[in-house]
């Protein structure tokens, strides 16, 4: 399989990226900057800034012109655990700015890989989520980046409607809280986090569609 994982660089995006190419899959490790961590995992890289049209633009130009096809597309880079924040305070830049790299980044790359999925025999999209986005258990805090994983969850659920016809499998999938730069000490290791995204990157044709999952498990949307 060919597979693109956006913010590959470090943290659980190097190590799904780390874990595919183990299972023997093509791996495009995308990135800001990219080449060191390619080079580490001996895969492939291309520059890739999502919220950038150009950037963008320029990686789905790559891919056709490589594979003229694209199996999966993991959107796992993200930004702004707003720890500091409240929703009755919060800087609404900060709102913005969260959203350009953790919504509209992945919406927009969706939409210009998606000729290279359907050139797929066995499309997948997966969306790093969070279960910070579940309104089930929502509280207070944290703003910008639940509002933004709230609407990465809702951006799920339409396009698994759109695209089962087309066979696409598109799933939300939350990492669980994992020890990297944005989860701090104290969370679990990457390898675990990870393991549920590349489940979801793996799945077989009639595996599941539009869902939330931890683990591999059902998450409360
Ligand atoms: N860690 C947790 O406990 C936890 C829990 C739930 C969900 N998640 C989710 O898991 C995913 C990975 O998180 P992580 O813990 O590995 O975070 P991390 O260690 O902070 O890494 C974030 C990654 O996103 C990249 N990135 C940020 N802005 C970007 C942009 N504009 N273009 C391209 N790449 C960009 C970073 O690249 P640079 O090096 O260039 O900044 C980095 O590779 C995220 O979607 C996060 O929300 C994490």
């Amino acid at each position: 399989m060919i597979v693109l994982v956006t913010g590959g660089n470090r943290g659980i995006g190097r190590e799904v990226c780390r874990q595919l190419a183990a299972l023997g899959h093509t791996v495009l490790l995308t990135a800001r900057s990219p080449e060191a961590a390619a080079k580490e995992l001996g895969v492939e890289s291309l520059r890739l800034d999502v919220t950038s049209g150009d950037d963008i633009a320029g990686v789905a130009a790559a891919v056709s012109e490589r594979y003229g096809r694209l199996d999966v597309l993991v959107n796992n880079a993200a930004i702004a655990y707003d720890s500091w924040q409240r929703a009755s305070s919060a800087d609404l830049d900060v709102v913005r700015e969260a959203a350009e790299t953790n919504l509209y980044g992945p919406w927009r790359l969706i939409q210009a890989l998606l000729p290279l999925l359907r050139n797929s025999e066995h499309p997948r999209i997966v969306n790093v989520s969070s279960e910070a986005a579940s309104l089930a258990g929502m509280g207070g805090g944290t703003p910008a980046y639940n509002t933004t994983k709230v609407a990465l969850n809702a951006l799920t659920r339409m396009l698994a409607a759109e695209l089962r016809g087309d066979g696409i499998l598109v799933n939300a999938i939350c990492p669980g809280w994992v020890a990297t730069d944005m989860g701090g000490p104290g969370g679990r290791p990457v390898a675990e986090g990870a393991s549920g995204i590349v489940w979801a990157a793996t799945l077989p044709d009639h595996g599941p569609t539009g869902g939330f999952f931890r683990d591999g498990r059902p998450l409360p949307w």
